[in-house]
This record gives structure tokens, sequence and C-alpha cells, in this order.
């Protein structure tokens, strides 16, 4: 636990940054010391009963299972998932809003949807006691992060239908820490709340954190001399290269979280503060698999490709083989080493920009930025079409030190990193800082304005 020592003031000093450490093992939930057989064991129970729990209440699996010339009862060993039909966004919305729940109304205590950009959100549900075991999880993550019960969390994702916010929430009062539920927005005011507050820990996108820290460096206040010490950053695609950004302009550690709405939300898995080398899946909830995102077939731990989810305990919406889109590995287990890891996501396969027939994904325009000296963190992406062409713009804001004759050079150093990593040339404009929009949330990083 972190001391801080009351000053003759009687105001807290600065707390000593110690919030690195792991948790103490008897700390730890039951699952999270599992070998690795115990956990297999535990799924193969929660698998089979949750396939028979979709197939017997939710018309739409009836049929798929039947489809595919499946049966729950087909389920001997782990292995037998790939026998079952995967699920997709578009069987959410097909059976929007309530087509897809496994329980009578009158069970739902809650309801969340993510917006989606077109067409009808998808349309989650959950039971009390999927409430509960989502709180159990985040309150897991908040640990491995480094947060400890006593801990005041300054939450800052959306509140509302987005899972971020309340999902985050529940789990911060279930780890026995204070929630501070101030949600996205009023960016000056959050920068007030965290110097008024001092919480330990905060919780928001990375795009936003970016934003938080403009605005305490506009306000005169160095980052680094806050009360936090651990940053909670999920909900969008961030590279290793923002995360030391993130660390070096405040000091504190900066771990990922990941999860989605139709899989539970935020909590699905959770980076652990002392290896900070990928997240680890709770997978006595959450069955992982890696496909082929083309062909659909299974690939083996350690292949790059889509990320698919199973849950095993969820009772509203039980989900079965729900295709992410998420882009990334499964690794063995290492903080917690019965549970496997996944890699921090590359991106997601619609976020995949094909230009010119070369794949482009913005974390790798991300990781360029971040290393082009002059180059401040914030960038967008333009489709174009130019001639009969797809053109990409990369507009980057210059760090607010960088002398005008630095920006051309670094926009020159910028297109000849992406040609050499990426293989396709682009266009970049470094412009003012502080003249791109800001995120308060989930960032768009990417305008398609090419002639259709
Ligand atoms: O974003 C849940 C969440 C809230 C996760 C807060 C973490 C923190 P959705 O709105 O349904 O749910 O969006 C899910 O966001 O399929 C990924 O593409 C992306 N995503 C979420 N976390 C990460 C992450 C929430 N850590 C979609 N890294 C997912 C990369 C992420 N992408």
């Amino acid at each position: 636990m972190t001391t801080s020592t009351p000053t003759s003031t009687g105001t807290p000093a600065r707390p000593a940054r110690r919030l690195g450490d792991a948790p103490p093992a008897e700390t730890l939930d039951p699952a999270e010391r599992m070998s690795v057989d115990e956990l297999r064991a535990t799924q193969l129970e929660r698998l089979r009963a949750t396939l028979r729990h979709a197939y017997e209440n939710v018309p739409h699996y009836r049929r798929a299972f039947d489809a595919a010339g499946v049966h729950p009862d087909d389920c001997r060993e782990l292995s037998d998932i790939a026998r079952f039909p995967t699920t997709t966004k578009a069987d959410l919305r097909e059976n929007y809003p309530f087509g897809m729940f496994a329980v009578p109304q009158s069970e739902v205590r809650r309801i969340h949807a993510s917006s989606g950009t077109t067409g009808k959100p998808t349309v989650v549900g959950y039971t009390a006691q999927d409430i509960d075991n989502w709180a159990a999880l985040i309150a897991r993550s908040i640990r491995a992060a480094g947060g400890r019960p006593g801990h005041k969390v300054h939450n800052a994702y959306g509140y509302g239908l987005f899972t971020g916010g309340l999902g985050a929430h529940y789990g911060i009062e279930k780890l026995g820490a204070t929630a501070i539920p101030v949600s996205g927005g009023m960016t000056p005011r959050q920068v007030q709340l965290i110097q008024d507050f001092r919480p330990e820990v905060i919780m928001l996108t990375p795009s936003y954190m970016l934003t938080l820290l403009d605005e305490f460096e506009r306000q005169g206040i160095d980052p680094r001399a806050t009360s936090l010490q651990v940053g909670i950053f999920g909900a969008e695609p961030w590279t290793e290269q923002m995360r030391a950004e993130i660390e070096e302009r405040t000091g504190i550690h900066a771990v990922d979280i990941y999860g989605l709405s139709e899989v539970m939300g935020p909590g699905v898995s959770q980076e652990c503060v002392e290896t900070k080398d990928g997240l680890h899946i709770w997978e006595d909830h959450f069955l992982p698999e890696v496909i082929d995102p083309i062909e659909g077939t299974a690939l083996p731990d350690g292949e790059e490709g889509e990320l698919v989810f199973t849950s095993l305990t969820k009772q509203a919406l039980p989900i079965i083989r729900y295709r992410t889109r998420d882009l990334t590995r499964l690794l063995p287990g290492t903080a917690r080493p019965g549970m496997r890891r996944m890699q921090k996501i590359t991106g997601r396969s619609d976020d995949m920009i094909i230009l010119r027939g070369v794949n482009l994904f913005p974390t790798q325009v991300e990781e360029i930025v971040l290393r082009t000296p002059g180059c401040a963190p914030h960038f967008q992406l333009e489709l174009t079409t130019e001639g009969r062409m797809d053109a990409l713009t990369v507009r980057v804001e210059a760090r607010p030190d960088t002398p005008p004759e630095r920006r051309v050079s670094a926009a020159a150093e910028l297109v000849q990193a992406v040609k050499d990593t990426v293989g396709v040339t682009v266009t970049c404009e470094v412009v003012d800082p502080d003249t791109l929009e800001r995120s308060v949330g989930k960032l768009q990083r990417l305008r398609d304005r090419r002639a259709r």
C-alpha cells in the first residue's frame, strides 16, 4: 500500500509512487491462482452449461446450432467449441432489441447499448448475477493495474448506455475503492477535480488522457505533480509508443484494459502493472479463440488473427463464439500463469485501410508519429480520391516548441517512415498546435472523404 506522510501544514505530501507492485497473493481471486488444468476443467463445465442455456432459451442459437448440425451435448472437450457457429454484430442487430436475451425481461436488471456508426445499436442485457460478476472482474482488473481498496478512482469513461462508465463504476466500489463518477467531457473541471480530490487512479480512453494532459499544461499545472499513480486506459487501440508518451509526461503507470459490450463491457482482459506485457484474459469467465479472419478457421496460440469470445457465466446474454473483429494473438500467462494473455490490439479488421493494395492500420501511423521528433501525439487520417486513386493524408500537430523549419523536415521524415515500414506513400501535413479536434472518449482517427 502507498503511504503519504502529512507535512507540517497538515496537507498530505506527494505519495511515493509505489503502485507498480503485484497485488499481495492473498488478495487475488481463487481463479487467478488456478493452474491451467484446474482452469480448463472449470471452463469446460461452464461452456457446456452456457451452450445448453443459449440453445434452450435463445431462438437464434437454436436455429444456428440446428443449421450447423451441432447440439450442446456434442461439446465434450474445449476444442469442440470450433464445431459451433460464430456470432456477429449483424446477428445482434437482426434480433434488435432484446431477441438475443436468454432470460425473461423481469430478470434483466440493466441494459447497455453500443452506438455503432450505422443503423441500429446493439443492445446487451445483464441479470443481477451478471452485474455482480462484471463488478468482480473490474475489481480484479483495477487490482491487477495497481489500484487498492481505499484508493480514489477518477472515472472519466462515459456514463450512460456505453459500458465504460457504469461498468468501471461498479467495479471500483466492489474493490472497496472510492468512485469519482466524473464521466467524459468538461475537461477543465476534470483537471480541477483531480487537483482537489487527489485520486490515485484514473480510468479513461488514452486519447482523452492526451486531451486532459493538454488542459493540465494550459492551466500551468505540471501533470507529473498530481496525486495520480496509475491510469487504466482502454476502449480504443493504443500503442507502446503512446504508453511511453503518457508515462513520460505524467510519471504514472499506464496499463491497458480491454472489453466489448457484446461480451460484457470493460474487464474482459487486463494488463498487470508489474509486467505490462499484454492483457491477461479472465478465462474463468471468457473462452478466447483466435481465428483466421477470412477463412474462419482456428489458429494456434501465438498466431495473429481475429479474436473470438464465448462467455462462460453470462445469464442474460450468453454469447457464443462472438467475432470481435479485433486483431491480436494469444500468449501464455505470466503474472497470472494459469490465464492466457492477448497481445495489445493492433487494430480492428474494419479499421484497416487498404491504400492502393497495401494494408495499413492507424496504430502503425501512431507509432511513427510518436517517434518523429517535433510531432505531437495528435493526428488524424483523411482518405480522399485523387484522379482514380485513393490518397491518405496524415495531419499531425507540431509540438508547441517545434520551430517552423523543423515542421517541414518532420513531415518528410514521417512520409519516409510510412514508406519504409508499411510500403505505401502518404501525404503529411504538420499543422499548428491545438488545431485538430480533441477526443472526449473514443477517438475516430479516420475521415473517409473518398468519392463513391
Ligand atoms: O469499449 C468497452 C470498454 C470500455 C473497454 C472501457 C475498455 C474500457 P464497445 O463500445 O462495445 O466497448 O467497444 C468495443 O472497442 O471491440 C475494440 O475494438 C475496442 N477496444 C476496447 N478496449 C480496447 C483496448 C468498450 N484496450 C471495441 N485496446 C472492441 C484496443 C479496444 N481496442
